[in-house]
């Protein structure tokens, strides 16, 4: 039985009249990492303040343990650790004692924890926080979000300024929260991260989820990419309502297939001599471009 960590229905949120979500519907469940991809102004951020209780909600419905994320906001923060993209500090004050501030904020200590991931993060706590790069702020906020003990971990972009050794630091860290049993929400347009992290991904877009699921099953709804050798002529397969994109030059073919249908244009292609043939699955990359570009997404794509 999966717990859901958190729920949201139908979730709306205007700003004056422009409505930046316009029905979002999700479920985080217990022990999952989720990742939360979609375009620039998609709604992503306002999800997760909306989440956090930072903003209210025009309509629907969202909980994390079961409680209102507006009503019960202070009782969920006691279980929540949170990173945004954009970490504002304070600039008259030492990474280190930001650090404990925010832990102290949270109700946590400095711990040996603590002096662990600064080591692994390779930030200098002693220097004053307005001399800190892009970076090393995200730096300090995630520090302390993992030396939090909690059950939910929110991150907001939260590496866009990492260079890819603290990347690695920070994925790392998210695969030992998942180990121990957390859930994570995490919105990212780093794919990489994405596709090695999270269990499921929710894909936003205008406001509206227009896609949730494991990447496997996405991968199922879309396309294969096959490049074939054949003695004889694969010109026939152009034909099947399945297979886009053909292209043929003397023996060598290369078309996409949909994937439910590989198994059909396996039969189709055995008998033709196949001397040597590559199967590529798509990419997060090709199917975030396919969900990004089109307008409305093929009828293949919806459940
Ligand atoms: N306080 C606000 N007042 C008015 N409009 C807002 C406000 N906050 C966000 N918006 C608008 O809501 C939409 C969604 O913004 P949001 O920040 O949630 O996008 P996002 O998916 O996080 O994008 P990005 O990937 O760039 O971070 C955008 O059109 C944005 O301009
Ligand atoms: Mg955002």
């Amino acid at each position: 039985m999966t717990e859901a960590v958190v729920t949201i229905n139908h979730l709306q949120k205007k700003f004056g009249k422009f409505q930046a979500l316009k029905d979002v519907t999700l479920t985080v469940n217990a022990g999952e990492v989720f990742g939360f991809i979609g375009p620039n102004g998609a709604g992503k951020s306002t999800t997760i303040r909306t989440l956090l209780g930072i903003l209210k909600k025009s309509g629907g419905e969202a909980t994390i343990f079961g409680q209102d994320v507006w009503t019960d906001a202070v009782a969920i923060h006691k279980r929540l650790a949170y990173v945004p993209g954009d970490v504002y500090l304070w600039p008259n004050l030492s990474g280190g004692e930001v650090i404990d501030l925010f832990l102290k904020l949270n109700g946590q200590k400095h711990s040996p924890r603590t002096d662990e991931l600064i080591t692994k993060f390779k930030l200098d706590v002693t220097k004053k926080c307005r001399t800190y790069s892009k970076g090393n702020r995200q730096k300090v906020a995630l520090i302390a979000a993992f030396s939090t003990a909690a059950d939910l971990y929110i991150f907001d972009e939260p590496t866009s300024g990492l260079d890819p050794l603290m990347e690695e630091i920070f994925q790392q860290e998210v695969l030992a929260l998942k180990d121990a049993g957390k859930s994570v929400l995490l919105s990212s347009h780093i794919l990489s991260e994405v596709e090695r992290m999270c269990d499921r991904i929710g894909i936003i877009r205008d406001g509206q989820i227009i896609e949730t699921g494991s990447l496997a099953d996405m991968r199922q709804l879309s396309r294969t990419q096959i490049t074939v050798t054949t003695t004889q002529s694969a010109g026939a397969l152009a034909a099947l309502p399945a297979v886009h994109g053909f292209k043929q030059t003397d023996q060598h073919a290369t078309f996409a297939v949909d994937s439910e249908a590989l198994g059909e244009v396996m039969t189709a292609l055995a008998p033709l001599g196949v001397k040597a043939l590559q199967s590529t699955p798509p990419t997060l990359e090709d199917l975030f471009l396919r969900y990004y570009n089109q307008k409305e997404v093929g009828s293949n794509a919806q459940h």
